[in-house]
């Protein structure tokens, strides 16, 4: 959908003066391309993965979650030389998961966890390995490793960067591109996994302008998806401060 027919269908004019931020973030999510103008490191560390992220189509996924982290980067406060390796290498470890067991892994009918804590685990080892092999800066590297190794199990954040990362990986939930592949994946209709994000994102957000990003998404997807059922009440924990 073209960021022009995103604005159409936006429901968000809060009265703020944050329409036009919004309007321009909605560009977000519609291409599945790495944000431009990525710099060389951080290119290097996703070449260096590449490969591995065919498992689950999470080259696609790392991609838009990487356009939604840079997009909460430019209002939220956080730092890129954490946050964005960390999008970039957090689902590596699905790749040492394997495509034969990710059903019951995730998505409305998850029933085993124990592959959720696999994919983290293996996913904060690959990224020690690539980022030592960069040699980018340790005390960088030990974050970034901290935040992979409970990206989806954990429900608190201990840092900006912690936050922005969970919030970017859900917002990618709800674009074209997530409801065109992961649906079909855990055997859950179009409607199905769309409830489960209306139910979900009331309370995995963590950051305002996340939150908004993933609202605006969501409803943008229903609408052009034909799906039952208005968005509201994405919450992020902010919100309940
Ligand atoms: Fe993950
Ligand atoms: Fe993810």
């Amino acid at each position: 959908m073209a960021a022009r027919e995103r604005l159409a269908v936006s429901n968000f004019d809060d009265g703020s003066g944050a329409k036009n931020a919004v309007t321009e973030a909605l560009e977000v999510g519609c291409s599945d391309g790495l944000p431009p103008d990525l710099s060389a490191a951080y290119l290097d560390i996703y070449r260096a993965v590449r490969p591995m992220l065919a498992t689950r189509n999470n080259d696609v996924h790392t991609r838009v979650s990487c356009q939604f982290a840079v997009e909460i980067l430019r209002r939220e406060e956080g730092d890129p030389r954490i946050v964005i390796p960390a999008i970039l290498l957090h689902d590596v470890g699905w790749h040492v998961v394997g495509e034969g067991r990710l059903k019951g892994a995730y998505g409305p009918k998850a029933d085993n966890d124990e592959f959720v804590r696999l994919h983290e685990a293996e996913g904060a080892t690959i990224a020690r390995r690539v980022l030592s092999a960069q040699t980018y800066p340790e005390g960088l590297t030990d974050e970034i490793c901290r935040i992979i190794s409970r990206h989806d199990s954990g429900t608190a954040c201990a840092s900006p960067e912690e936050a922005i990362v969970k919030d970017a990986d859900k917002c990618y939930r709800a674009t074209l591109f997530a409801f065109m592949y992961f649906p079909a994946e855990v055997d859950t209709s179009l409607q199905g996994w769309y409830e489960w994000l209306v139910d979900g994102y009331r309370h995995w957000m963590f950051r305002a302008w996340g939150r908004k990003l993933a609202e605006a998404c969501l409803e943008s997807t229903r609408r052009e998806l034909g799906l039952v059922g208005e968005a509201a009440g994405v919450r992020s924990r902010e919100d309940d401060l």
